[in-house]
């Protein structure tokens, strides 16, 4: 069997070749395909990104028109599928119920609107990424007992999100294009991070070869806990257990440091960014902007920011290179939205898919790819006597 190297929390391993995404965590950079976030935030939306991200270029007009019309027509959910909202109860977390749905988006027809020209692959692509999304606004409806309301064809990818959640059968939401661009914004930054713990899961299911529809469900799981994608619900419930309890942060920041507190400075930290998170950045300037058009004072922003001005002037934060994270900033970004806490994470996850994607494009098509099977360093007993058991104490 060999010596075996352990590498607690895989800080040191490298599980993949991959040309998707390129981080340099000291530095602070990201990039999706070569190309910097700055860039693609800047210039880009969430859709063209999301083509880079899974087909390795930028698309052309047409490729992008063929890619965008795929989305439009693979939105709808079977409708079989709307019964199955009806099985979950009223307070079940909307991660699981994302999950339990993206597998059974691959249990009905995969092929019901295919096109003779589009793979099947292609076909799964834009269902998946275009129906997770529509499964995000039923179950926000269903869990409000409000009514369910369709995706619209003209609409735009983020602008029929908002739609699907709060236009009402008689009335339209207003669609204002500030909250639009900071809504698709958000879901280009988290649309690659590299080997994180739930594209490492999808990755690790697709190794086995089970469909996209498994593979993205298992990451789906993976992004629900808070040291990973939950941790954007629970920068929000700290912001606002601070506010409550009318600190200004200054305590939260020392039971923070106590190991013993049980409390961590959530949206603080990175195990690849040893600097600042580039996304962080952008998301926070965003933060700044569309609060201040939608003439909205929120007290959570402010407690943010003196949250963030300590931590970087305490020793605690500094020699063990914590910064603020994407998370920090992008909840109250939702926040302002209208997005309801319970689901920021499913926020991450729909911008999460394309990364998925690609992850599990590119270990189907490496040529020799084997299953992913990792071993272990053995620390139970040798060798025991099986006990018969009326001598077992
Ligand atoms: N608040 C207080 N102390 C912290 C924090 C924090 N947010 N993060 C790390 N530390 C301490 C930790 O206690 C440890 O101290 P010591 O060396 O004295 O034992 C040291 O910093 C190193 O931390 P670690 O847990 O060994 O680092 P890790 O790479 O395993 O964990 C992390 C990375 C992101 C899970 C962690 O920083 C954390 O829990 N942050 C808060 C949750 C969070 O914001 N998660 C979102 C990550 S970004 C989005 C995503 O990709 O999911």
């Amino acid at each position: 069997t060999g010596y075996i190297t352990l590498d607690d929390g895989y800080g040191n391993t490298g599980s993949c070749k991959s040309a998707i995404t390129f981080i340099d965590g000291d530095r602070g950079i990201l990039r999706y395909r070569g190309i910097p976030i700055e860039q693609l935030a800047e210039r880009s939306n969430f859709v063209e990104t999301a083509y880079l991200i899974i087909y390795g270029e930028l698309p052309t007009h047409d490729q992008l028109r063929k890619f965008s019309d795929l989305l439009t027509l693979n939105q709808m959910l079977h409708e079989d599928m709307k019964f199955h909202f009806e099985g979950f109860p009223p307070h079940a977390h909307p991660m699981g119920i994302l999950s339990s749905m993206i597998n059974a988006c691959g249990c009905f027809n995969p092929s019901l609107f295919a096109d003779e020209e589009v793979s099947q692959f292609d076909l799964q692509v834009a269902q998946l990424i275009s129906q997770v999304r529509t499964i995000a606004a039923f179950s926000y409806r269903k869990s409000k007992g409000l009514p369910i309301i369709y995706p619209k064809k003209a609409y735009k990818y983020s602008a029929n999100f908002l739609h699907m959640m709060f236009s009402d059968p008689y009335e339209d939401y207003e669609l204002k294009v500030e909250v639009v661009r900071a809504l698709d914004l958000i879901f280009l930054l988290h649309a690659d991070h590299e080997q994180n713990c739930s594209t490492s899961t999808v990755r690790m299911v697709a190794s086995s070869r089970a469909n996209l529809f498994a593979s993205a469900a298992a990451g789906v799981c993976a992004l629900w806990g808070p040291l990973h994608g939950g941790a954007n619900q629970a920068v929000l419930e700290m912001l606002q257990e601070i506010h409550q309890s009318g600190d200004d942060g200054s305590k939260f920041i020392q039971a923070a440091k106590d190991k013993n507190s049980g409390k961590r400075l959530m949206g603080f930290g990175h195990r690849v960014y040893k600097n600042h998170d580039p996304r962080a950045k952008i998301i926070k300037r965003q933060c700044d902007i569309l609060l201040e058009t939608l003439h909205i004072k929120d007290p959570l922003l402010d407690i943010a920011k003196k949250l963030e001005e300590a931590a970087l002037g305490d020793s605690y934060f500094v020699e063990r290179k914590l910064y603020p994270n994407v998370d920090f900033y992008s909840g109250i970004i939702l926040r302002a939205l209208g997005i309801p806490t319970e689901m920021f994470t499913v926020m991450f996850a729909i911008g999460r898919m394309p990364g998925w994607i690609a992850n599990f494009k590119e270990i189907r098509e490496e040529e020799g790819s084997r299953i992913y099977r990792p071993r272990q360093v053995y620390v139970g007993p040798t060798i025991r006597s099986y006990t018969p058991m009326e001598e077992r104490k």
